[in-house]
């Protein structure tokens, strides 16, 4: 099939099965054309409880499309890359958090988005990166907290909100790998950028990155709405580099420098878009959870919702 016959046909089924197809911006440029709707994990779960599609086809990494589910039980929740996993997701568990709750009972978890169901379901408060900061700032300053599982997006909150929390050892391999000097090179070779950082990056509780004038530390959607109001020409992509396709596209005469050619994230790459095609055709491959499970993984992604 060429590319237009398998667009045209993805195109017909949506319509004839009454689906959407939400992408995430780390997605292929190809993919996240065909989306409905594109966004960061904060959107893109807001998007799954309020769309009235009969299917989702969710063009991420599974704990994306399992955090869809848990948001919408009464849909049919397709991921169209069936292994498409995520190493922060991959570095906790549900027994490690039962374990901490053990020791600390009266703590509170927090846990990024990026997490498996497992792990919601022992979690008090879910995050993303466009609300982390608001979420810890709500809690209450009596309690312990556990920041699971991104040790830069943790530091980073602790930084900024000062508040004291134990924070897990896990990191995303493609952001961890930007650090502060490659931000500062940057900076200095590009005069009149301003860098546009995702704290999952290990600069991100740096000192001369947070008090550089010209870096800023965003959430995906946050990086997009930066480039889009300032007057600026030119910005230090500091994230996954797809996330250049929907800036060039918002802002066609302004400059996007990625800050490195590998931030690229493998797993959302496996999203393609006969993938998408074949999600479609065969109603393949569903996220679904067993209710306990669900209702208890939905509490914390519930009280998130409700801090915004
Ligand atoms: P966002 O919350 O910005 O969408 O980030 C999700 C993610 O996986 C970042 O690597
Ligand atoms: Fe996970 Fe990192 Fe890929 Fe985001 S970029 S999905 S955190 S591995």
């Amino acid at each position: 099939m060429t590319h237009k016959e398998i667009v045209d046909r993805i195109q017909q089924l949506k319509k004839e099965k009454n689906a959407i197809i939400l992408a995430h911006y780390y997605t292929r440029p190809e993919v996240q054309d065909v989306a409905d709707y594109l966004g960061d994990s904060l959107g893109l779960s807001r998007m799954a409880g309020e769309t009235d599609a009969d299917i989702i086809v969710f063009c991420g990494v599974h704990f994306m499309a399992e955090t869809a589910s848990i948001i919408s039980p009464n849909k049919k929740v397709l991921i169209p890359a069936e292994g498409a996993g995520c190493s922060l997701a991959e570095g906790v568990s549900g027994y490690d958090l039962r374990e901490w709750k053990k020791a600390n009972p009266d703590g509170l978890i927090v846990s990024y988005v990026n997490t498996t169901a497992e792990v919601k379901a022992y979690t008090d408060y879910c995050c993303t990166s466009s609300n982390a900061l608001k979420v810890v700032q709500s809690l209450p300053k009596d309690k312990k907290i556990l920041f699971v599982p991104d040790k830069n997006l943790g530091a980073y909150i602790q930084k900024v909100t000062g508040r004291e929390m134990e924070i897990w050892n896990g990191d995303c391999c493609v952001h961890d790998r930007i650090d502060a000097q490659m931000i500062l090179d940057k900076l200095e070779q590009y005069p009149d950028a301003d860098a546009l950082i995702h704290p999952e990056s290990s600069c991100s509780h740096d000192d001369r990155v947070l008090n550089h004038p010209r870096a800023f530390m965003y959430s995906t959607a946050g990086i997009i709405k930066h480039a889009k109001e300032s007057p600026k020409q030119q910005f230090i992509i500091a994230t996954e580099l797809e996330t250049i396709h929907k800036l060039q596209a918002d802002n066609p005469t302004k400059e996007f420098i990625p800050i490195h050619p590998t931030a690229i994230c493998g797993q959302m790459k496996k999203v393609t878009l006969e993938k998408v095609l074949d999600a479609l055709e065969k109603e393949q491959h569903e996220v679904r959870l067993p209710e306990d499970l669900r209702q208890r993984a939905w509490l914390p992604i519930q009280r998130m919702l409700d801090i915004n």
